[in-house]
């Protein structure tokens, strides 16, 4: 059995903190939970200082009514290792363990998450947890799931402690083994930084001006590492206690000090945390793209959204509701993009605590509530499809994305600061979107293989390896769309030799001369349309210009090389033009959409598996849509399940469409 069908079908439900209440209010949660069809829920995320009120002081018998109470009900658990944050005895007795931001101030606890992820006993403390809470419920049967820590690094993704610094140098000895080699890697002869050993290498504290980038780069990745080095330490223990309960983490969307490219294969499902922003008209598609990610970050498996807001979160400045029907298209959404749960944060919207004004699952008015209604009539809808769970997304194009080139990107000292990772690749993700491609968003490394069109945002890092791979996959017949300022830098921040494309400039059939980016809110007219952000002067060296500046400066190229082409950018078009430039390239490549002529702001997706083919389709929009189908489909949300040629979506609307594969069709 996977790991995504052992809840029998989707799972539905969301974090679930009944320490905020009095017992009594659990004999309520759980008739709750059973008529919003809630089969899945995340138990203790901040569990630590309940369960060890004094060090080593285990006591577990709050959790064991809780999680015998879930078990009567036939609720499984996704058991957190409380370790996310740690009591504050813990801080008193250990002052050493909070963590030190880059100008050195020292953050308290009062908050959450005040550990330094490299401090010893910390790790020590949390193993000890993990070690005595896997013992304690090994056997218990609610058990289905284990949640490590939560959302690492969120508020706290680097520490520039002393203990830092001096596992900093451990991991620097590890990766250059000798001083000069890190001399080298981080070019320090320029101003003054040579070193003649590791002892004297610091994190990149605040520091007069700019720090050394490669010191800054490699920070970013030892960061990373420290936190995941947290993250291994329990899925070991946990591993080890209970081998056959699968383990996961909740990443946050989007965020930029965990490498979830690092991570995904450490563990069993991965698992995303979403948040869109109901005041942004273009949140789903910036969430399409995260979901993308987390699917393809770990082979194009299910995944799970552990958490999602009910309606409003309570963080943002201005904090929208999802008005009626937008969080069933919104998880509907996550299901289109392969996830096989939906769960919140949280169960019971708190009384007390910074986030009272979170929506809950179950709101401040009770279960008599617009937002309990909504999310029970999803539980049951998702409960009509176990069918979906397990099955999987496969897509004709690829969008490439790396955390090595976003944190080397964004480092200070560009020659534009408008240049930011997650903007540059929805500037190629959302044309592909409302085109109504499918998409797998992969790290440079991945077997491309399959792949009629990648599409590379600024790749401002490529390593010669990947570069290699990129030029291989090209010349096996594959067709590339790179954007500006690609295969800059090496691994270590340092210009490829001849400067930009590098090693890609055979591919390109070009290379850039100078960069142009543009004054602050400055356009460049197009034939037609305009571009802005950037430009830049490019010599051509056997590339085609499908498009240029009236001064005959090129803003689209076209090369052919060995059997397949790369596309140029050299600007940021406007929308309008960039999903022409797409079109052409997927048309090129003979990569389809979804569904072709699909309505404007209707989102088509396939899922497939046990020998059917799911189509779903999400009407993103405040208008009905008529969409006609190329096939006679289940309509599986609808009573007995008709078949229909062609489907009417309400505004906010969703349909689940169903039929055998045609690979087994006679
Ligand atoms: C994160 C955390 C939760 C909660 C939510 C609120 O996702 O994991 O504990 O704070 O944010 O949106």
């Amino acid at each position: 059995m996977s790991f995504t069908d052992r809840l029998g079908g989707l799972g539905f439900g969301g974090d679930y903190n009944p320490e905020q209440w009095p017992d009594e209010i659990r004999a309520e949660d759980v008739l709750l939970m059973a008529e919003a069809g809630v089969n899945l829920v995340t138990v203790g995320v901040f569990g630590w200082a309940r369960v060890e009120p004094a060090p080593g002081a285990y006591d577990f018998s709050y959790f064991d009514a809780v999680m015998d109470e879930l078990a009567a009900a036939g609720v499984t658990v996704d058991l957190a290792t409380m370790t996310a944050s740690p009591p504050p005895w813990l801080a008193t007795e250990h002052p050493e363990i909070l963590p030190v931001t880059e100008s050195g101030t020292v953050l308290s606890p009062g908050g959450r998450q005040h550990y330094c992820p490299s401090s010893p006993v910390y790790r020590d403390r949390a193993a000890r947890l993990v070690e005595a809470l896997a013992a304690h419920y090994q056997a218990h049967p609610a058990l289905g799931f284990w949640h490590i820590g939560n959302e690492y690094g969120c508020h706290v993704s680097e520490c520039f402690c002393d203990e830092s610094a001096r596992d900093f140098r451990r991991w620097l000895h590890t990766r250059y083994g000798d001083i000069e080699r890190l001399n080298a890697a981080w070019c320090t002869d320029f101003w003054s930084q040579r070193y003649t050993s590791f002892d004297q290498i610091l994190p990149p504290r605040l520091a007069p001006t700019y720090a050394n980038p490669a010191q800054q780069l490699d920070f970013k990745r030892f960061s990373n590492e420290a936190l995941r080095a947290c993250f291994e330490l329990e899925a070991a223990i946990l591993r080890r206690v209970t081998p056959d309960v699968p383990v996961l983490t909740n990443f946050l969307a989007h965020h930029k000090p965990v490498d979830l490219h690092s991570w995904a294969d450490r563990m069993d499902i991965v698992g995303l945390d979403s948040y869109p922003d109901p005041f942004w008209p273009r949140s789903h598609v910036a969430a399409g793209l995260a979901y993308d990610l987390a699917r393809g970050a770990h082979g194009g498996d299910p995944w799970y959204l552990v958490e999602q807001a009910p309606s409003a979160v309570n963080w943002r400045g201005r904090n929208g509701i999802k008005e009626p029907g937008r969080m069933r298209l919104w998880s509907w959404q996550a299901i289109a993009h392969g996830a096989d749960a939906v769960l919140y944060f949280q169960w019971r919207q708190s009384r007390g605590g910074a986030e009272k004004f979170h929506s809950g699952m179950v709101p401040h008015g009770g279960a008599d509530t617009r937002v309990f209604r909504e999310v029970a009539a999803l539980g049951a809808e998702l409960a009509a499809v176990p069918e979906l769970a397990g099955t999987r997304v496969a897509n004709e194009v690829a969008v490439l994305f790396d955390w090595n080139s976003w944190w080397a990107l964004e480092l200070d000292s560009r020659p534009s600061d408008g240049l930011k990772a997650v903007d540059r690749a929805l500037d190629h993700y959302g044309p592909l979107f409302d085109l109504g491609v499918g998409v797998d968003v992969l790290p440079p490394g991945a077997d491309l293989s399959g792949y009629k069109l990648v599409v590379v945002p600024n790749l401002y890092l490529l390593t010669e390896e990947h570069a290699g791979r990129l030029a291989d996959y090209v010349s096996a017949g594959g067709h590339l769309l790179v954007s500006f300022f690609t295969s800059v830098v090496d691994g270590n921040d340092r210009v490829h030799h001849g400067g930009c494309p590098g090693p890609l400039r055979e591919a390109l059939g070009l290379r850039v001369e100078e960069y142009l980016p543009a004054a602050e809110g400055e356009t460049f007219p197009l034939a037609e349309g305009t571009a802005d952000l950037w430009r830049e002067d490019v010599r051509i060296e056997g590339a085609d210009v499908l498009l240029a500046f009236p001064d005959g400066t090129p803003a689209v190229t076209r090369n052919r090389f060995a059997a397949g082409t790369v596309r140029y950018v050299t600007t940021r078009p406007d929308e309008t033009v960039m999903r022409a430039v797409m079109a052409e390239a997927l048309a090129e490549a003979g990569a389809e959409p979804v569904l072709p002529g699909l309505p404007d702001g209707m989102q088509a997706a396939v899922r497939s598996g046990g020998g059917r083919e799911f189509l779903l389709l999400l009407n993103h929009t405040t208008q009905a849509r008529t969409v006609d189908l190329p096939h006679r489909f289940h309509h599986l949300l609808a009573p007995g399940r008709p078949e229909v040629e062609q489907v009417i979506l309400h505004p906010r609307d969703v349909a689940v469409l169903a039929r055998h594969s045609p690979s087994e069709e006679t």
